[in-house]
Protein backbone atom coordinates (compact mmCIF):
# COMPACT_ATOMS: atom_id res chain seq x y z
CA UNK A 1 0.00 0.00 0.00
CA UNK A 2 1.55 3.31 -0.79
CA UNK A 3 1.92 6.26 1.70
CA UNK A 4 -0.75 8.51 -0.07
CA UNK A 5 -3.21 5.57 0.91
CA UNK A 6 -2.15 5.50 4.39
CA UNK A 7 -2.09 8.96 4.99
CA UNK A 8 -5.63 9.25 3.13
CA UNK A 9 -7.16 6.44 5.31
CA UNK A 10 -5.75 7.94 8.77
CA UNK A 11 -7.13 11.21 8.14
CA UNK A 12 -10.81 10.13 7.84
CA UNK A 13 -13.01 10.02 10.34
CA UNK A 14 -15.70 7.01 10.41
CA UNK A 15 -17.87 10.13 10.16
CA UNK A 16 -16.43 11.57 7.03
CA UNK A 17 -16.05 8.30 5.62
CA UNK A 18 -19.56 7.03 5.81
CA UNK A 19 -21.00 10.51 4.61
CA UNK A 20 -19.55 10.00 1.33
CA UNK A 21 -22.62 9.23 -0.61
CA UNK A 22 -21.03 6.24 -1.68
CA UNK A 23 -20.77 4.55 1.28
CA UNK A 24 -23.92 5.94 3.00
CA UNK A 25 -26.88 3.90 3.61
CA UNK A 26 -29.38 4.07 1.14
CA UNK A 27 -30.87 3.03 -2.17
CA UNK A 28 -27.25 3.08 -4.09
CA UNK A 29 -25.78 0.86 -1.22
CA UNK A 30 -28.44 -1.10 -1.32
CA UNK A 31 -28.59 -1.64 -4.94
CA UNK A 32 -24.66 -2.77 -4.49
CA UNK A 33 -25.77 -5.12 -1.53
CA UNK A 34 -28.10 -6.91 -3.95
CA UNK A 35 -25.37 -7.16 -6.33
CA UNK A 36 -23.23 -8.58 -4.39
CA UNK A 37 -24.90 -11.07 -2.94
CA UNK A 38 -26.00 -12.26 -6.10
CA UNK A 39 -22.42 -12.75 -6.88
CA UNK A 40 -21.45 -14.21 -3.83
CA UNK A 41 -24.40 -16.33 -3.71
CA UNK A 42 -25.47 -15.53 -0.23
CA UNK A 43 -28.73 -16.65 -1.07
CA UNK A 44 -27.69 -20.24 -0.83
CA UNK A 45 -24.92 -19.37 2.08
CA UNK A 46 -25.95 -21.37 5.30
CA UNK A 47 -24.02 -21.02 8.61
CA UNK A 48 -21.41 -21.83 9.46
CA UNK A 49 -20.08 -20.08 6.22
CA UNK A 50 -17.87 -17.44 6.77
CA UNK A 51 -17.70 -14.30 5.14
CA UNK A 52 -14.32 -11.91 5.26
CA UNK A 53 -14.64 -8.09 4.34
CA UNK A 54 -11.01 -7.13 3.01
CA UNK A 55 -10.51 -3.33 3.27
CA UNK A 56 -14.19 -3.84 5.08
CA UNK A 57 -13.94 -0.06 6.19
CA UNK A 58 -16.30 0.61 9.51
CA UNK A 59 -18.03 -2.52 8.62
CA UNK A 60 -21.14 -0.85 7.08
CA UNK A 61 -21.23 -2.62 4.09
CA UNK A 62 -20.75 -6.20 5.82
CA UNK A 63 -23.70 -4.90 8.29
CA UNK A 64 -25.64 -3.85 5.28
CA UNK A 65 -25.22 -7.39 3.37
CA UNK A 66 -26.19 -9.21 6.64
CA UNK A 67 -29.13 -7.66 7.30
CA UNK A 68 -29.93 -8.28 3.56
CA UNK A 69 -29.09 -11.81 4.14
CA UNK A 70 -30.46 -12.90 7.93
CA UNK A 71 -28.64 -15.58 9.53
CA UNK A 72 -26.95 -17.00 6.17
CA UNK A 73 -23.16 -16.12 7.05
CA UNK A 74 -21.26 -14.17 9.30
CA UNK A 75 -18.41 -11.77 8.56
CA UNK A 76 -14.85 -10.72 9.45
CA UNK A 77 -14.12 -7.14 8.45
CA UNK A 78 -10.48 -6.93 8.13
CA UNK A 79 -8.99 -3.12 7.86
CA UNK A 80 -5.85 -1.41 9.11
CA UNK A 81 -7.04 2.25 9.30
CA UNK A 82 -10.59 2.58 9.97
CA UNK A 83 -11.75 2.12 12.92
CA UNK A 84 -14.95 0.63 14.05
CA UNK A 85 -15.22 0.65 17.98
CA UNK A 86 -15.39 4.56 17.74
CA UNK A 87 -18.89 4.33 15.85
CA UNK A 88 -19.74 2.16 18.38
CA UNK A 89 -20.73 -0.80 15.82
CA UNK A 90 -22.05 -4.19 17.68
CA UNK A 91 -23.55 -5.87 14.98
CA UNK A 92 -24.20 -9.68 16.10
CA UNK A 93 -22.18 -11.88 13.82
CA UNK A 94 -19.87 -9.37 12.16
CA UNK A 95 -16.24 -9.05 13.93
CA UNK A 96 -13.44 -6.66 13.30
CA UNK A 97 -9.86 -7.31 12.57
CA UNK A 98 -7.49 -4.28 11.94
CA UNK A 99 -5.25 -5.82 9.70
CA UNK A 100 -4.17 -5.75 6.22
CA UNK A 101 -3.86 -7.15 3.06
CA UNK A 102 -0.72 -7.53 2.74
CA UNK A 103 -0.81 -10.43 6.04
CA UNK A 104 -2.42 -12.92 3.68
CA UNK A 105 1.03 -12.97 1.60
CA UNK A 106 2.63 -14.84 4.45
CA UNK A 107 0.17 -18.08 3.48
CA UNK A 108 2.41 -19.26 0.81
CA UNK A 109 1.20 -22.22 0.98
CA UNK A 110 -1.17 -25.24 2.79
CA UNK A 111 1.54 -25.44 5.33
CA UNK A 112 1.83 -22.00 6.35
CA UNK A 113 -2.06 -22.44 6.33
CA UNK A 114 -2.09 -24.83 8.80
CA UNK A 115 0.62 -23.60 11.09
CA UNK A 116 -2.08 -20.28 11.42
CA UNK A 117 -3.76 -20.25 14.21
CA UNK A 118 -5.78 -17.05 14.06
CA UNK A 119 -9.17 -18.14 13.32
CA UNK A 120 -10.21 -15.47 10.74
CA UNK A 121 -7.26 -16.17 8.48
CA UNK A 122 -8.41 -19.63 8.20
CA UNK A 123 -11.15 -22.11 6.98
CA UNK A 124 -13.62 -18.90 5.40
CA UNK A 125 -15.55 -19.53 2.26
CA UNK A 126 -16.18 -16.03 0.70
CA UNK A 127 -13.90 -13.13 0.29
CA UNK A 128 -15.02 -9.73 -0.37
CA UNK A 129 -12.46 -7.40 -1.95
CA UNK A 130 -14.27 -3.75 -2.49
CA UNK A 131 -13.24 -0.78 -3.29
CA UNK A 132 -9.54 -1.97 -2.38
CA UNK A 133 -7.95 -4.21 -4.58
CA UNK A 134 -5.90 -1.26 -6.32
CA UNK A 135 -4.34 -0.32 -2.84
CA UNK A 136 -2.20 -3.16 -3.30
CA UNK A 137 1.03 -2.78 -5.07
CA UNK A 138 1.20 -4.39 -8.07
CA UNK A 139 4.32 -6.68 -7.25
CA UNK A 140 2.45 -7.62 -4.01
CA UNK A 141 -0.97 -8.59 -5.35
CA UNK A 142 -0.46 -12.22 -6.58
CA UNK A 143 1.06 -13.08 -3.32
CA UNK A 144 -2.27 -11.49 -1.70
CA UNK A 145 -4.75 -13.45 -3.90
CA UNK A 146 -2.26 -16.67 -3.25
CA UNK A 147 -2.72 -16.39 -0.04
CA UNK A 148 -6.49 -16.05 -0.12
CA UNK A 149 -6.61 -18.36 -1.83
CA UNK A 150 -4.92 -21.24 0.20
CA UNK A 151 -6.69 -20.97 3.04
CA UNK A 152 -10.20 -20.42 1.33
CA UNK A 153 -12.15 -23.30 1.87
CA UNK A 154 -15.08 -24.44 -0.24
CA UNK A 155 -17.79 -26.78 1.28
CA UNK A 156 -21.48 -27.07 1.65
CA UNK A 157 -22.01 -24.16 3.74
CA UNK A 158 -21.00 -21.73 0.98
CA UNK A 159 -23.64 -23.21 -1.21
CA UNK A 160 -23.38 -25.77 -3.96
CA UNK A 161 -21.76 -23.28 -6.37
CA UNK A 162 -19.11 -22.55 -4.45
CA UNK A 163 -16.61 -22.77 -7.44
CA UNK A 164 -17.83 -19.38 -8.83
CA UNK A 165 -18.41 -17.55 -6.19
CA UNK A 166 -15.67 -17.67 -3.92
CA UNK A 167 -14.27 -14.28 -4.05
CA UNK A 168 -15.43 -10.94 -5.62
CA UNK A 169 -13.39 -7.71 -6.07
CA UNK A 170 -15.46 -4.62 -6.89
CA UNK A 171 -13.47 -2.09 -8.29
CA UNK A 172 -13.90 0.74 -10.75
CA UNK A 173 -12.82 1.02 -14.67
CA UNK A 174 -9.13 2.06 -15.44
CA UNK A 175 -10.75 4.29 -18.32
CA UNK A 176 -13.94 5.43 -19.55
CA UNK A 177 -14.70 6.85 -16.28
CA UNK A 178 -17.84 9.27 -15.80
CA UNK A 179 -17.62 10.87 -12.83
CA UNK A 180 -17.10 14.95 -12.85
CA UNK A 181 -13.38 14.98 -12.81
CA UNK A 182 -10.51 17.29 -14.40
CA UNK A 183 -7.86 15.75 -16.35
CA UNK A 184 -4.85 15.80 -14.05
CA UNK A 185 -7.46 13.97 -11.69
CA UNK A 186 -8.28 11.16 -14.47
CA UNK A 187 -4.33 10.98 -14.78
CA UNK A 188 -3.57 10.13 -11.19
CA UNK A 189 -7.08 7.75 -10.98
CA UNK A 190 -5.52 5.75 -14.66
CA UNK A 191 -1.66 5.31 -13.03
CA UNK A 192 -3.56 3.99 -9.46
CA UNK A 193 -5.90 2.10 -10.70
CA UNK A 194 -5.00 -1.02 -12.18
CA UNK A 195 -7.00 -2.92 -15.27
CA UNK A 196 -10.05 -5.41 -14.82
CA UNK A 197 -7.91 -7.85 -17.22
CA UNK A 198 -4.89 -7.26 -14.38
CA UNK A 199 -6.65 -8.43 -11.58
CA UNK A 200 -7.73 -11.16 -13.73
CA UNK A 201 -4.67 -12.29 -14.75
CA UNK A 202 -3.61 -12.34 -11.27
CA UNK A 203 -6.35 -13.80 -9.99
CA UNK A 204 -5.50 -16.92 -12.68
CA UNK A 205 -1.86 -16.61 -11.63
CA UNK A 206 -2.87 -16.92 -7.65
CA UNK A 207 -4.94 -20.52 -8.83
CA UNK A 208 -8.24 -19.30 -9.03
CA UNK A 209 -10.34 -20.31 -11.43
CA UNK A 210 -14.64 -19.45 -13.37
CA UNK A 211 -13.55 -15.84 -13.24
CA UNK A 212 -15.50 -13.58 -14.75
CA UNK A 213 -16.06 -10.29 -15.32
CA UNK A 214 -19.21 -7.54 -15.66
CA UNK A 215 -19.46 -4.21 -15.64
CA UNK A 216 -21.78 -2.26 -13.21
CA UNK A 217 -23.25 0.89 -13.66
CA UNK A 218 -25.75 3.23 -11.83
CA UNK A 219 -27.17 6.32 -12.74
CA UNK A 220 -26.27 9.07 -10.31
CA UNK A 221 -27.48 12.41 -8.80
CA UNK A 222 -25.58 14.36 -6.46
CA UNK A 223 -26.26 18.31 -5.62
CA UNK A 224 -23.32 20.06 -7.30
CA UNK A 225 -22.03 21.69 -4.35
CA UNK A 226 -22.04 18.04 -2.65
CA UNK A 227 -20.01 16.47 -5.07
CA UNK A 228 -17.95 19.42 -4.76
CA UNK A 229 -17.79 19.03 -0.53
CA UNK A 230 -16.72 15.46 -1.21
CA UNK A 231 -14.11 16.08 -3.63
CA UNK A 232 -12.32 19.09 -1.32
CA UNK A 233 -12.96 16.69 1.36
CA UNK A 234 -11.02 14.10 -0.26
CA UNK A 235 -13.34 11.19 -0.24
CA UNK A 236 -11.57 9.06 -2.72
CA UNK A 237 -7.43 8.67 -2.29
CA UNK A 238 -7.47 10.14 -5.74
CA UNK A 239 -7.89 13.63 -3.95
CA UNK A 240 -5.21 13.09 -1.61
CA UNK A 241 -2.92 13.85 -4.26
CA UNK A 242 -3.88 17.32 -4.74
CA UNK A 243 -3.30 20.70 -2.38
CA UNK A 244 -6.54 22.25 -0.49
CA UNK A 245 -5.97 25.06 -3.26
CA UNK A 246 -5.74 22.69 -6.28
CA UNK A 247 -8.94 21.22 -5.25
CA UNK A 248 -10.88 24.77 -4.91
CA UNK A 249 -9.82 25.68 -8.42
CA UNK A 250 -10.64 22.11 -9.69
CA UNK A 251 -14.45 22.26 -8.44
CA UNK A 252 -14.98 25.51 -10.60
CA UNK A 253 -13.47 23.79 -13.31
CA UNK A 254 -15.72 21.13 -12.60
CA UNK A 255 -18.92 23.58 -12.58
CA UNK A 256 -17.77 24.97 -15.68
CA UNK A 257 -17.40 21.82 -17.45
CA UNK A 258 -20.01 19.67 -16.47
CA UNK A 259 -22.41 22.69 -16.65
CA UNK A 260 -24.64 20.86 -19.08
CA UNK A 261 -24.55 17.79 -16.91
CA UNK A 262 -26.42 20.04 -13.90
CA UNK A 263 -30.20 20.46 -13.62
CA UNK A 264 -31.99 23.99 -12.70
CA UNK A 265 -32.36 22.01 -9.05
CA UNK A 266 -28.39 21.71 -8.98
CA UNK A 267 -28.31 18.36 -9.35
CA UNK A 268 -25.12 17.01 -11.62
CA UNK A 269 -26.19 13.64 -13.29
CA UNK A 270 -22.85 10.75 -14.19
CA UNK A 271 -22.54 7.33 -13.98
CA UNK A 272 -21.24 4.69 -11.36
CA UNK A 273 -19.67 2.09 -13.29
CA UNK A 274 -18.45 -1.06 -11.35
CA UNK A 275 -16.03 -3.87 -12.03
CA UNK A 276 -16.98 -6.95 -10.47
CA UNK A 277 -14.57 -9.63 -10.71
CA UNK A 278 -15.99 -13.06 -9.28
CA UNK A 279 -14.06 -16.31 -8.84
CA UNK A 280 -13.53 -19.64 -7.55
CA UNK A 281 -11.79 -22.13 -6.29
CA UNK A 282 -11.06 -25.77 -7.70
CA UNK A 283 -12.73 -28.17 -5.97
CA UNK A 284 -10.31 -30.80 -4.28
C1 LIG B 1 -12.76 3.05 -0.57
S1 LIG B 1 -12.68 2.27 0.98
C2 LIG B 1 -13.84 0.93 0.77
C3 LIG B 1 -14.39 0.44 2.08
C4 LIG B 1 -15.44 -0.66 1.97
N1 LIG B 1 -14.90 -1.84 1.31
C5 LIG B 1 -16.67 -0.16 1.23
O1 LIG B 1 -16.78 -0.43 0.03
O2 LIG B 1 -17.47 0.53 1.86
C6 LIG B 1 -11.13 1.42 0.96
C7 LIG B 1 -10.81 0.71 2.25
O3 LIG B 1 -9.63 -0.07 2.04
C8 LIG B 1 -8.84 -0.01 3.21
N2 LIG B 1 -7.47 -0.35 2.81
C9 LIG B 1 -6.57 0.42 2.16
N3 LIG B 1 -5.42 -0.28 1.95
C10 LIG B 1 -5.63 -1.53 2.47
C11 LIG B 1 -4.83 -2.71 2.56
N4 LIG B 1 -3.61 -2.73 2.10
N5 LIG B 1 -5.38 -3.81 3.15
C12 LIG B 1 -6.65 -3.79 3.62
N6 LIG B 1 -7.43 -2.69 3.57
C13 LIG B 1 -6.92 -1.57 3.01
C14 LIG B 1 -9.05 1.40 3.73
O4 LIG B 1 -8.77 1.53 5.11
C15 LIG B 1 -10.52 1.63 3.42
O5 LIG B 1 -11.34 1.27 4.51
Amino acid sequence: MTNTTSSHYEAHSNESYEEAYFYEPGTYMQHLVDLVGTRLKLGDASPPCRLIDIGGGTGNFAQALMDSHPSKFVSTVVDPFLDPTASGKDVKGLDFVKESAEVFMQQNNSEDVQADDSYWRNGYHKVLLKEVAHHFKAADRVKIFKGIYNALESSEAAGDSSDDSALLIVTRPQVEIDYPLWDEARQVWKENQPSATDFMNELKEAGFVNIQQTLEPYPCQIPLDRWQSMVKGKFWSTFSNFSDEELEAACETIAKDYADRVGKDGILHFEDRLVFISAGKKKA
